[in-house]
């Protein structure tokens, strides 16, 4: 069983919903359909059904999608998939790939697959906004574990270390709970802008913007035919 499905039925209290980043997702644009690429526990997508879009939402973990059918009013069609070999038959207005999902994309070629088929999967104008940690930019400032998270009822804690080689992160964490303590290792691409530009220069994808803030990466492609 990998950490995900391990982590599935704590998610929620350790990652509760963030509606400022939610909203900054659809903020200013014309948008029907959506794909959210290792939605998890399907909290954001359902924040986006019940607001009326059109929702498609996947995630490797079998687990992570059964709690997501759980309580689903508005019909987001949620389903396991692998985000390097997913295959969509229809085009989305927004594909987002949030909370540093795409670090478990483990080769720069798999990058670019996962990139150039999230792109092709766009309509004209449409957006991917993707966001990260930057793993590099923790390599290099010696960031070497991130503050614990507790859940609001203090009864789950989520304990983050990182091991970093040239090429990889171990992502090294410990769930307590009441009932067990988890510890688990998670090998992760040491993620930067600079890998991401390059891919996105190999593609020949010129329309793409970063936030500003170093130590998170918010890349966002529009699609221009
Ligand atoms: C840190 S969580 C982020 C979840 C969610 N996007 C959020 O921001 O709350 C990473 C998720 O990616 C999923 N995942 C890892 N590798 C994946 C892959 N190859 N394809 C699809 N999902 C994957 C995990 O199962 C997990 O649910």
């Amino acid at each position: 069983m990998s950490f995900y499905d391990e982590f599935s039925k704590y998610y929620n209290d350790i990652f509760p919903l963030d509606k400022n980043l939610a909203d900054s997702l659809v903020m200013g644009q014309k948008i029907k359909n959506i794909l959210d690429i290792g939605c998890a526990t399907g909290e954001y997508a359902k924040y986006f059904s019940r607001q009326g879009y059109i929702v498609d939402a996947f995630d490797l973990s079998k687990q992570m999608i059964d709690i997501s059918v759980q309580d689903n009013p508005h019909n987001v069609n949620f389903f396991v998939s692998n985000m390097i070999t997913y295959k969509r038959k229809k085009s989305y207005d927004l594909i987002y790939c949030i909370g540093s999902t795409i670090a478990h994309i483990n080769t720069k070629e798999n990058l670019k697959k996962f990139i150039k088929n999230s792109y092709d999967n766009l309509r004209e104008k449409g957006v991917i906004k993707i966001k990260s940690l930057d793993y590099m930019f923790l390599f290099n400032n010696g960031i070497n574990r991130l503050e614990d998270l507790v859940s609001a009822n203090q009864e789950v804690i989520l304990k983050r270390n990182f091991e970093f080689s040239n090429t990889d992160v171990l992502f090294k964490t410990t769930l307590v709970t009441k009932e067990k303590t988890y510890n688990s290792i998670t090998k992760l691409m040491l993620l930067s802008r600079r890998i991401l530009e390059d891919v996105l220069l190999e593609l020949n994808i010129s329309n793409y913007s970063f936030g500003e803030d170093k130590r998170t990466i918010f890349l966002t492609i529009t699609k221009n035919i």
